[in-house]
């Protein structure tokens, strides 16, 4: 399970999902439906996003949770959750999150370090760079790249 917001895929993301889909047989992708945080896009738009980047491989599927992590991963007898670590400053709240998860479940987490070319990107700083005109071009995937200066463009 590689679970986030995703508002929207980042190279980064797709960076982890696809060395996760070599190291497992099947690995579900999935967006936080989060009603409390605003977001850019809605949660079917960022499952579209994703089912469109993970094209390259056949083993990731794309779904969406709400409540606990844990408990999407009970109901669909998910082993193990796997995260990107960007830098030290992730260390912190993902130790937290992960001790939580495990003490809760019994699901472990797994850190895998994200490539240096993308540990300082984030979804929320890619989009705070664009709306101001930055070119964000290289840190998204192209049809991300699209719908995100789409989005911007509507909203301005
Ligand atoms: O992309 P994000 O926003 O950094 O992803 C954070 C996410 C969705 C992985 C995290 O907030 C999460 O797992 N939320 C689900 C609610 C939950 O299980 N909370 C308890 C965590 S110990």
């Amino acid at each position: 399970m590689c679970p986030g917001s995703f508002d929207p895929p980042t190279n980064g993301h797709l960076d982890v999902v696809g060395r996760a889909a070599q190291l497992f047989d099947e690995v579900v992708v999935a967006v936080l439906v989060n009603k409390s945080k605003k977001s850019l896009f809605t949660v079917d738009e960022r499952m579209d996003m994703l089912a469109e980047v993970v094209k390259p491989w056949p083993n990731v599927v794309i779904g969406s949770f709400h409540g606990l992590l844990v408990d999407y991963c009970r109901d669909h007898d998910i082993r193990a959750i796997v995260k990107g670590l960007r830098a030290v400053t992730d260390f912190d709240y993902e130790l937290q999150m992960a001790q939580m998860n495990q003490r809760l479940s019994g699901v472990d987490t797994l850190f895998m370090s994200t490539s240096p070319e993308y540990s300082f990107v984030s979804s929320s700083l890619v989009k705070e760079v664009a709306t101001y005109g930055g070119d964000i071009a290289h840190l998204l995937p192209d049809s991300v790249h699209r719908r995100l200066l789409g989005r911007l463009a509507e909203r301005s």
